[in-house]
């Protein structure tokens, strides 16, 4: 425990005297998920979404490689310490430009006209209301003896006060936590992100039947999609896909679908859905899938299949594409 300490501390330290360069947010977001993935039990998933182009920041890389990996680590056992279901959960990371408008009026402070918004949120057991202001306190832990150093948030902390950021945490117990941190963009790589590359691609207030099964996911995307333009009715897997369909297949102008669905997969609900309207446009988002199945899919007349990570500009192009298509 002891050497845990010094070594936390030693990077504690690091956090002030560091030297500033450009970032890419989602480079970094993408490598701490490899990273992340070797050591993480197979059952606690991570997903990206990503709603910048590069997320440039000024910044140590090395430090926010350790911020993003503290957070995902705390993120791993709150997961693991839930008791009511199999050990196992979902990680969401995401990636969007925030004005600092937005943080001025949230934090009522801001260092700069564009942040971007990193947000690790896990569905674990929560932070209890009691401790929500002293989780970024050195030693503060409720790991076990041996097990937490308490270092870790107030580490996170130090880092994103060092790169003139803010954090702030949402949570609620047995459903999960949310962690946001604002970070000074490099100015024009975000006013560049948020308006050229999803401008051409915005809705003119098409509905989509988003089919999705991870609340977290489903939350983000929903968002993003209101935001382009579009309004979104959704569902949890895929019979309630189908049920969405029927009911509102009149105002449903396409749909977008995870794969991997519980009760019934994309697949049968493609089939289901093109059975009820022939010309029904159907866009994948989906994360591995097989050369095969994809083409099968494609001959079979699903518009796109975009792989994840979830990258909000390419899913917003492939909706919009699909929706101009004939
Ligand atoms: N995502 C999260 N979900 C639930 N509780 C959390 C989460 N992140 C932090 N906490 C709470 O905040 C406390 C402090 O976190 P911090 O990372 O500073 O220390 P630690 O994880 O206990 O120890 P260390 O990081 O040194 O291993 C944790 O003990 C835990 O109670
Ligand atoms: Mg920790």
């Amino acid at each position: 425990r002891g050497a845990a300490i010094a070594k936390q501390l030693l990077q504690f330290s690091r956090a002030e005297a560091s030297k500033l360069v450009p970032v890419s947010l989602s480079q970094t977001v993408l490598e701490a998920k490899k990273f992340l993935e070797h050591s993480f039990p197979k059952t606690v998933l991570i997903d990206i979404i990503i709603n910048v182009q590069h997320g440039l920041v000024l910044a140590d890389g090395g430090q926010i490689h350790q911020m993003i990996l503290n957070m995902c680590i705390n993120a791993r056992d709150a997961i693991l310490a839930r008791t009511d279901r199999p050990p196992g959960g979902r990680i969401v990371i995401s990636l969007q430009p925030a004005s600092g408008r937005l943080v001025e009026e949230k934090y009522g402070w801001n260092a700069a006209a564009h942040y971007v918004q990193l947000t690790i949120a896990d569905d674990g057991i929560g932070i209890p209301e009691e401790f929500r202001l002293r989780i970024f306190d050195p030693f503060f832990t409720t790991k076990g003896i041996g097990k937490g150093t308490g270092l870790g948030l107030s580490i996170v902390h130090g880092i994103v006060t060092a790169h003139n950021g803010v954090i702030d945490v949402e949570s609620r117990e047995n459903i999960g936590s949310t962690f946001h941190v604002f970070l000074p963009a490099i100015e024009h790589q975000v006013i560049k992100d948020s308006s050229d590359q999803v401008e051409h691609a915005r809705g003119r207030g098409e509905t989509i039947l988003l089919v999705e099964d991870e609340i977290l996911l489903r939350d983000l995307l929903t968002e993003f999609l209101v935001r382009a333009g579009y309004s979104v009715i959704d569902a949890g897997d895929g019979e309630e896909g189908i049920a969405m369909f029927k009911a509102h297949a009149n105002s449903i102008d396409l749909v977008l679908s995870d794969i991997g669905l519980p009760k019934l997969g994309g697949e049968q609900v493609f089939a289901a859905i093109r059975k009820i309207d022939p010309k029904a446009k159907v866009v994948f988002c989906t994360g591995f899938i097989e050369e095969a199945k994809r083409e099968l899919l494609l001959e079979a007349g699903a518009m796109n299949i975009v792989q994840k990570p979830y990258k909000v500009p390419e899913v917003l192009s492939a909706v919009r594409e699909a929706l101009d298509r004939a």
